[in-house]
């Protein structure tokens, strides 16, 4: 297999992706429309998060989606947090609201995914978005990280029917709703996680492998079989250096088709939110159409 491995390059994709809804966004400009508008709450200074925001609103800017950050301190409380997403959840021009995650630990996330309005939820994190994407109902979001793997797969033509796909990894934004997708896709879905027995046997049967856990080069060359496709999810810096969960140099010769990190899953996961909230704003924009 050596030299033939496919890189999945979520990179070029992303190019792509965001040429695409550049052009729509022009189309509508063009005809005297408002820009698409994301409103990005962030609270506290978490420094990946700070790098995360900074790289979303970037990418928003860059197609013409107009962003709007409030970065808040870290003591702020629930109820004024709550406040702010009323306002926004009010605003017509507001598409799309992005509570960026973690929030400081004395503010309970589930509150404050409750209170965005579904419309709004860019990241597919209310339960009614959530449900549709179990439930296959059209209208909602689905989870950007998912949607970003969803398409890098179809992009390269990696057919799900009937494939074992294994997820390490069980967290709220990613491995949890990716599971439901795959499942959409006719995959048999095995989900590992912190008390899974023994990972490895799971990972060794995978045709299509995906780790989201943040644990630097968990997935080791002798747990991945031959032709494997796998995706790497994970972002995590040791020293000066960006790691995936994956040890991309020794499984890459194993694999049939591997993410890189980074170029991988991560431009592909901000190329989500943008496709989200220009489908927020055209779903906005029907209903202010409306007489
Ligand atoms: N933190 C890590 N990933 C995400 C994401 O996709 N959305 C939000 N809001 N926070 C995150």
């Amino acid at each position: 297999m050596e030299g033939s491995t496919i890189i999945l390059d979520g990179k070029a994709l992303s190019e792509n992706i965001r040429q695409k809804i550049k052009e729509e966004i022009q189309s509508y400009i063009a005809k005297g429309l408002r820009q698409p508008c994301l409103a990005v709450v962030l609270v506290g200074d978490d420094p990946p998060s700070v790098v995360y925001v900074r790289n979303k609103r970037k990418a928003c800017e860059n197609v013409g989606i107009k962003s709007l950050l409030y970065h808040l301190p870290y003591n702020t409380n629930l109820s004024e947090l709550l406040e702010l997403i009323a306002e926004l959840n009010a605003k017509e021009d507001v598409d799309g609201i992005l509570v960026q995650l973690p929030l400081p630990k004395h503010i309970p996330m589930e509150d404050v995914i409750l209170a965005i309005s579904p419309k709004k939820d860019v990241d597919g994190f209310h339960p009614e978005n959530m449900g549709r994407l179990l439930g296959r109902l059209e209208g909602g979001f689905i989870p950007c990280t998912p949607l970003g793997i969803d398409l890098l797969l179809k992009h390269y033509q990696i057919d799900l029917k009937g494939k074992d796909v294994v997820i390490v990894g069980a967290g709220f934004i990613v491995g949890r709703p990716l599971s439901a997708l795959m499942l959409w896709r006719d995959a048999t879905v095995s989900v590992c996680h912190i008390h899974t027995k023994d990972i490895k046997k799971y990972t060794l049967e995978a045709d299509i492998l995906i780790s989201a856990t943040g644990v630097p080069h968990l997935i080791k060359e002798d747990m991945v079989k031959e032709g494997a496709v796998v995706v790497d999810v994970g972002i995590s810096k040791v020293g000066d250096k960006i790691l995936g969960d994956v040890d991309f140099e020794a499984v890459k010769n194993k694999a049939y088709a591997i993410t890189p990190v980074p170029g991988g899953v991560g431009p592909m996961t901000v190329s989500a939110l943008l496709l989200n909230t220009l489908q927020a704003y055209r779903r906005n924009l029907g209903k202010e159409h409306q007489p």
